[in-house]
Order: structure tokens, then C-alpha cells, then sequence
């Protein structure tokens, strides 16, 4: 019929997503409280962001504040006390099949090869051998594994092993992908290039990607926004809309004004100190 618009799910369901694209996730007035006999903590409050497919978010905010809470929420690992969270239109009701998780740890089976630990995704969800097979050994070349296919987890690097856990996340193509300080861990030179190779994967693999990051800077080079979350109980302070291409040369990109602005808006946002790793 000529003239009528097709509606995404989100507009169906009456959520609003940036340029009218699908929704990836919607976080819709979530409150989350941990009770023990002790004490009351609520982690996260009045916490509502709209994610659309493909986008690259980035979450930063001081210790504390609910990053890791934010995410096992999009997981289904943990449930909202109040509020919804729906992943690609559907109410997540409990742990999803549908995402990817990277922790600041890899968390490799150390008697397992580097293959053999990005398989174990397959063996888990029982995805077809010849499928799962043939999408390791591209994942691991787009990561720069080839070549260390056999390697034992303790024979590679840590940031090699970090790319074994991103193939691992990867390899049932999820349209989620979840990060969780992920490179917190490694040293200055080998972050950046994973930096540069996370930009790339995004790009190549059109992901939705939710990313938490202490690095003011890597949040600025990687996400199309960033939500700046306030200390506890947390909430969204800001979301800052990064006007930069999708592609994205390192030295070239944090030489930008655009750059500058977003990451000194971050900081001012952090507060002197709360932003340093
Ligand atoms: N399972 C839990 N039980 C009780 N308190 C928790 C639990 N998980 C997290 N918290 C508390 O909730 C708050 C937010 O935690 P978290 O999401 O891990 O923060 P962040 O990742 O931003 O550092 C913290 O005060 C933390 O101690
Ligand atoms: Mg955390």
C-alpha cells in the first residue's frame, strides 16, 4: 500500500530509538535494590536508555555505580526490582541465549587450545560442527589469531587471550554484544590496538555493541554515544552523542575536536578524579 510506513517493533510498542531504527535494547525505568539482613543497597534507579541495532554504546561512571548491574540486567542474569528491559522488542525475562559477554577476564579453560575454547560456545548452544568450525577460523582471523589455533591459553599474551574471549562471545553471531571493562586489564599499547580492532569488528560485523569503560578516552574512539551514569545509587547523568564517522584512524581521531569535546564533557561529567582508571 502505497504511503504506509512499515513500524518497527519499537514504534509499535510506543519506545522511541534514535533515527527510527529498530530497537536493540530499551532500559525503560529500572530500579534495581539488593536486600541482604544487613543492609539496603539500590544499585541502580530511574535508569531509562534506548539502544538501536547496530549502535555502539559506551557506559562510564565512577565504582560502584551499576555498570555490571546495567548489563546482567540486558543478560537476563538478574531481574529489575521495578521497570523492563527488552531486548530487541521482547521482555527479557531470563538469561538470553542471544547475547555475548566479555569480562575483564578472559577465563579460558587452560587445557584447552585457543580453537578449542572458542568452540566450546558451539558445544554449549549445539551449533553445527562444520558452521561453528568455519566461523572460528574467520573470527580468528579477523582478530589476528591465525597461526596460534592449537596455542594453550598460558602460551599466549593477554591480550591475545582477550581476542580469544571476543571469538568466543562472537561466534553465535549475537546481535548483542556485552563488555564488561574488557581491556582493563592489558597494558597501554596492546589496549590501543584493541582498540582499533574493536572499531573494525563493529564495523564489519554491524554488532550492537554495549561497552563499559573506565578509559574516558577509549569510550569517546569507540562509541557512537556515550551514557555517563552518576554515583550511586545510579542513574544516567548524561548521553553524549559522539559526531564522528564510523570509521575511525586512532591518532587522526583523538586529534579531532569532536574528540576533545566529547571526552572533556565526559570528565566534567566524572568529576576530577572518578574518571581515572
Ligand atoms: N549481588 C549483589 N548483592 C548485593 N549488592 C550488590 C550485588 N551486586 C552488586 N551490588 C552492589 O551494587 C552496586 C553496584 O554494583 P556494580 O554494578 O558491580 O557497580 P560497577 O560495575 O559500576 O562498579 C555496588 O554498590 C555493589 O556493591
Ligand atoms: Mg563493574
Amino acid at each position: 500500500m502505497p504511503g504506509k510506513a512499515v513500524k518497527t517493533v519499537s514504534e509499535r510498542e510506543g519506545g522511541t530509538v534514535a533515527a527510527g531504527r529498530e530497537s536493540a535494547v530499551s532500559i525503560e525505568d529500572v530500579a534495581v535494590r539488593f536486600r541482604s539482613r544487613k543492609r539496603d543497597v539500590t544499585a541502580l534507579h530511574d535508569v531509562s536508555v534506548d539502544i538501536a541495532m547496530g549502535e555502539f554504546v559506551a557506559i562510564v561512571g565512577p565504582s560502584g555505580c551499576g555498570k555490571s548491574t546495567l548489563l546482567k540486567l540486558v543478560a537476563g542474569l538478574l531481574k529489575p526490582s521495578s521497570g523492563a528491559v527488552r531486548l530487541r522488542g521482547e521482555r527479557v525475562a531470563g538469561p538470553r541465549h542471544d547475547i555475548g559477554y566479555v569480562f575483564q577476564r578472559a577465563a579460558l579453560l587452560e587445557w584447552r587450545s585457543a580453537r578449542r575454547n572458542i568452540l566450546l560456545q558451539a558445544e554449549m548452544r549445539k551449533m553445527p560442527a562444520d558452521k561453528a568450525r568455519a566461523r572460528t577460523a574467520e573470527l580468528m582471523a579477523m582478530t589476528g589469531l591465525t597461526g596460534f589455533e592449537d596455542a594453550l591459553p598460558h602460551e599466549l599474551s593477554g591480550g591475545m587471550q582477550q581476542r580469544v574471549a571476543l571469538c568466543r562471545a562472537l561466534l553465535h553471531e549475537p546481535p548483542v554484544l556485552l563488555m564488561d571493562e574488557p581491556f582493563g586489564a592489558l597494558d597501554a599499547l596492546t589496549r590501543e590496538q584493541l582498540n582499533i580492532e574493536m572499531n573494525r569488528i563493529w564495523r564489519e560485523t554491524g554488532t550492537t555493541i554495549l561497552l563499559v569503560t573506565h578509559s574516558v578516552a577509549e569510550a569517546a574512539y569507540l562509541a557512537n554515544r556515550v551514557v555517563v551514569m552518576s554515583e550511586r545509587p545510579g542513574t544516567v547523568a548524561e548521553v553524549i552523542d559522539v559526531d564522528l564517522p564510523a570509521e575511525r584512524d586512532y591518532a587522526a581521531t583523538m586529534a579531532r575536536p569532536e574528540f576533545a569535546r566529547v571526552t572533556n564533557r565526559v570528565r566534567d561529567l566524572l568529576g576530577a578524579g572518578a574518571a581515572a582508571d
